[in-house]
């Protein structure tokens, strides 16, 4: 191998194969596993240093057998060096896959037919081109059986199923990312899952002070008109997020719920309206009109 592979080909080619196997066999996400895993670069680094030391053992230990042998074994090995050499020789290779007759040869494949002066040869097909044909029925059929027995993802699928996933991602970045709902950009929500949602907030964090029907307790009646830190689901909002006046009880809930979740328990607190609590306290604030 060392006469037909110099370093410069074998060791770039074998060093590529193990960054290659880094990337299959670790998971790195989005990244190259030598990024997300600094180590790894000076891993890779060694393995370099040690396929350059490798082949400099290589060539001192050939130089010293080809250094032992008797002169005549010497000049058998470089010849076989030599024909070696030019079977791998490219200008011999390209002719082989190409296989036409030089046109001076022409003379002996022309067939007898002769159509108005047009004459035909019957050169052979071009290795090339006949294996890239068998190549490609090889590969018809796996792509038949991939595609139309197995059932394999075809591009619709596929864009299908990206889609979601990117959907999902959306979904999941709209939960963590504090900004996206503040009072100025909220609305208030109607639908039933966001009202169950916000009622299981209510339950975990909110039922203490303001009654599990709303009625108020420690902090004021949620149902009624009245609002002392002002109502709709903008000062709602406000309110649930940045807190109430100081000393006052109500802390600021931002730091513990998401903006999504403070968007369902205000729009829950709102759906409360004109129900009737149990022991309602008496109302604190000033009726609240849009
Ligand atoms: C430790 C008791 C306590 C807890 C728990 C609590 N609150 Fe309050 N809440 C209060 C008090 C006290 C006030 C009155 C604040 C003020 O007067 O400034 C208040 C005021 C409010 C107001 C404004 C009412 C108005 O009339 O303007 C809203 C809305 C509110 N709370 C919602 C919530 C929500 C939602 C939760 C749960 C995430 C919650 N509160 C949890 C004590 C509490």
């Amino acid at each position: 191998m060392r006469n037909l592979i110099s370093g410069w080909v074998w060791i770039p080619a074998v060093f590529l194969i193990l960054v290659g196997a880094t990337e299959y066999f670790i998971d790195s996400g989005n990244n190259f596993a030598f990024i997300e895993y600094p180590v790894l670069q000076l891993v890779l680094l060694v393995g370099l240093v040690f396929l350059i030391a490798l082949d400099v053992i290589l060539k001192a230990i050939q130089n010293v057998m080809f250094k032992s042998l008797s002169e005549d074994a010497k000049e058998r090995y470089m010849r076989a060096r030599e024909e070696r050499l030019e079977k791998y020789d490219w200008k011999v290779l390209l002719r082989k896959m190409n296989s036409a007759k030089p046109i001076s040869e022409e003379r002996d494949i022309e067939l007898d037919h002769n159509y108005d002066g047009i004459k035909e040869l019957d050169n052979k097909l071009p290795p090339w081109w006949l294996y890239s044909f068998y190549a490609s029925i090889v590969f018809a059929f796996g792509y038949m059986i991939y595609y139309h027995v197995l059932d394999g993802e075809n591009q619709i699928m596929e864009f299908e199923s990206e889609m979601m996933a990117a959907k999902i991602a959306v979904e999941e970045y709209k939960k963590n990312a504090p900004d996206l709902i503040d009072a100025e950009s909220v609305t208030l929500l109607t639908e039933a899952s966001d009202l169950e949602a916000g009622a299981t907030v209510y339950q975990n964090n909110c039922m203490a002070c303001h009654a599990a029907d709303g009625g108020g307790g420690i902090g004021p009646n949620l149902t009624d008109e009245h609002w002392i830190l002002g109502g709709g689901i903008k000062n709602v909002f406000h309110t649930v997020s940045e807190g109430g006046r100081a000393g006052k009880g109500m802390v600021a809930w931002k730091s513990i719920l998401k903006p999504t979740e403070i968007q369902q328990v205000s729009s829950y607190i709102l759906s409360l309206k004109g129900s009737a609590p149990a022991n309602p306290k008496e109302a604190e604030g000033d009726v609240w009109t849009e």
